[in-house]
């Protein structure tokens, strides 16, 4: 996605070898002319699949995943990451953690909004280690749904996440495919 790669070239800060800070479009200020198109490249990139939910994980992933639900038309579940006052039982749990943040959360989602009969896509922001991935399927099979693929924003290719869920028989539909981060330069996969 052209558009994409230009606003990470362009806006994309490299942190590390491993980090890309991405905060003024995806991570904290979001661009809403940016998320539109990426609502609607994931629509299209799973226009042959019927879509009865998107499911992310708060908090970056709710941008991409509601406009991809307003595309397609279909509701979007956020797993939550801290304990809702008001979401207290009946819910589907499983652990996520971050190798990046070196912590674990415990995410969760209401049993009311996901059940066997329904085809779920997953989107998130960022893959790296296939963690919150894993967590997130994790929670679609407690509930007896199908997960038709997953759509990530930006995937970190040099990392291991990615192969191996693809390995699992994920369908992985990544929008940017970053190769390194070395010497303080975003490559691209093509
Ligand atoms: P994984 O799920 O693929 O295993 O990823 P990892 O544990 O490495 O990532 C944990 C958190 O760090 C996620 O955000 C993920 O989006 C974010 N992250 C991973 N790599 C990068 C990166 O290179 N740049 C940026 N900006 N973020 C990265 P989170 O904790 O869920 O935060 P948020 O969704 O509330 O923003």
């Amino acid at each position: 996605m052209e558009l994409l790669r230009e606003k990470i070239e362009k806006e994309g800060q490299v942190l590390s070898d491993t980090v890309l800070k991405v905060d003024s479009f995806l991570n904290h200020q979001i661009d809403p002319m940016l998320m539109k198109e990426i609502g609607e490249e994931f629509a299209n990139r799973f226009s042959d699949q019927v879509i009865t939910k998107v499911l992310t994980i708060e908090s970056s992933g709710i941008a991409p995943a509601t406009f991809l639900g307003l595309t397609i038309g279909a509701p979007v579940v956020f797993a939550r990451k801290r304990k809702s006052l008001t979401l207290t039982d009946n819910l589907y749990t499983s652990s996520v953690h971050s190798f990046t943040k070196n912590e674990t959360n415990e995410i969760s989602v209401s049993k009311k909004f996901l059940s066997a009969d329904d085809n779920v896509v997953i989107i998130d922001d960022f893959l790296a280690n296939g963690e919150a991935l894993k967590g997130l399927m994790d929670i679609v099979n407690q509930a007896g749904a199908t997960v038709v693929g997953a759509g990530i924003v930006i995937e970190k290719g040099f990392q291991l996440g990615g192969q191996l869920m693809r390995d699992q028989g994920l369908r992985i539909e990544s929008l940017a495919n970053i190769k390194s981060l070395a010497n303080g330069k975003v490559e691209f996969f093509d």
